[in-house]
């Protein structure tokens, strides 16, 4: 399916793939040692897909293989790396909600990575699209400014950043970090790892605009395509496990709004020839909205 989206057409990926031997019983799972043969030829499609100025999202987590993490996504950073990716960030999503838990050697994993990958140095991102209240800090560390705050400083470690805290006086809104502090929604969503809706939310606001482009590979119950679509996106979800590739199509004619194109891909393959679809149909069209759904179905 990757193999049939046109080259440099895509703003936005956005996704969580399967993570390694994981919920082997909802939809399978790839063993640590094999992760990052598997998930290359994906990313090799991915570069290919993405615009130069867009990003890919990775949300993903090692899990603990014998009482260690495993470095299955540290090995795939390096990889992609080599496979002409820039590392360009790494963001953290707090689990705010996470249950409580013991283990003898470590305490319960409130967050995971969403990786942020780029083709190069100069991608587009709408940073004004997120800022948040500027909060209580303003109102201690301005109240009294010290010389060293009213003139721009230099970083003294040499990362070419600096910061003048003066400048930020008066501000109501002020740029977010790199820590996202969101609840987990699964009770809701009929699939086992589906993450919440805010979470490709705000990194939609971040990286496109109405129109662009937004790929999610792994779309699952279809939350970062809801998203997008609802965000006045264009949307494009794989999803290889067939009842949560219905899920996402009677979700999206409940809503009857929007119009959809998705792919119900069926073979164990995530990477496809392009030979083996079906002409695309219309499965459903809503008389009152004109809301379409086409379904791009498998060769058997
Ligand atoms: C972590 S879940 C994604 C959940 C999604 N973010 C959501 O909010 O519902 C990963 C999804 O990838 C699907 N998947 C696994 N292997 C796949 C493949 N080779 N091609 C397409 N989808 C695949 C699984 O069926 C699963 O629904």
């Amino acid at each position: 399916m990757l193999r049939t989206l046109p080259d440099n057409s895509v703003d936005l990926v956005f996704t969580s793939p399967p993570y390694a031997d994981q919920r082997k019983n909802t939809y399978g799972g790839i063993h640590p040692n094999k992760y990052v043969e598997w998930f290359l030829p994906i990313s090799e499609q991915l570069l290919r897909v993405l615009k130069p100025d867009g990003t890919f999202c990775l949300n993903i987590k090692e899990k603990v293989v014998n009482g260690e993490r495993s470095t299955y996504v540290l090995e795939l950073i390096l990889e992609m790396r080599r496979q002409g990716w820039l590392w360009t960030e790494e963001f953290i999503w707090h689990k705010k909600n996470c249950f409580p838990g013991k283990w003898p050697n470590r305490f319960r994993d409130a967050w995971e990575r969403i990786l942020q990958f780029n083709k190069q140095k100069k991608f587009n991102m709408y940073q004004e699209a997120v800022m948040v209240p500027v909060g209580d800090w303003a109102k201690h560390r301005l109240k009294k400014l010290g010389k060293n705050d009213t003139k721009r400083l230099e970083s003294s470690v040499g990362s070419g950043f600096g910061k003048n805290i003066a400048n930020w006086i008066g501000r109501k809104m002020v740029y977010p970090t790199n820590v996202l502090h969101l609840a987990t929604e699964c009770s809701n969503k009929q699939h086992s790892a589906a993450f919440p809706r805010a979470l490709p939310e705000w990194f939609i606001s971040l990286f496109t605009r109405p129109g662009d482009m937004v790929l999610d590979p792994f779309a699952g119950s279809g939350t970062t395509i809801e998203a997008a679509l609802d965000m006045q996106r264009q949307a494009i979800g794989i999803e290889i496990h067939p009842t949560y590739f219905e899920l996402i199509i009677t979700k999206h004619k409940k809503k009857g709004k929007q119009s959809l194109q998705v792919e119900e891909q069926q073979g164990p393959e995530h990477i496809s020839s392009p030979e083996c679809w079906c002409e695309p149909e219309l499965d459903y069209k809503d008389q009152e909205t004109g809301a379409e759904v086409w379904v791009h179905r498998k060769l058997q």
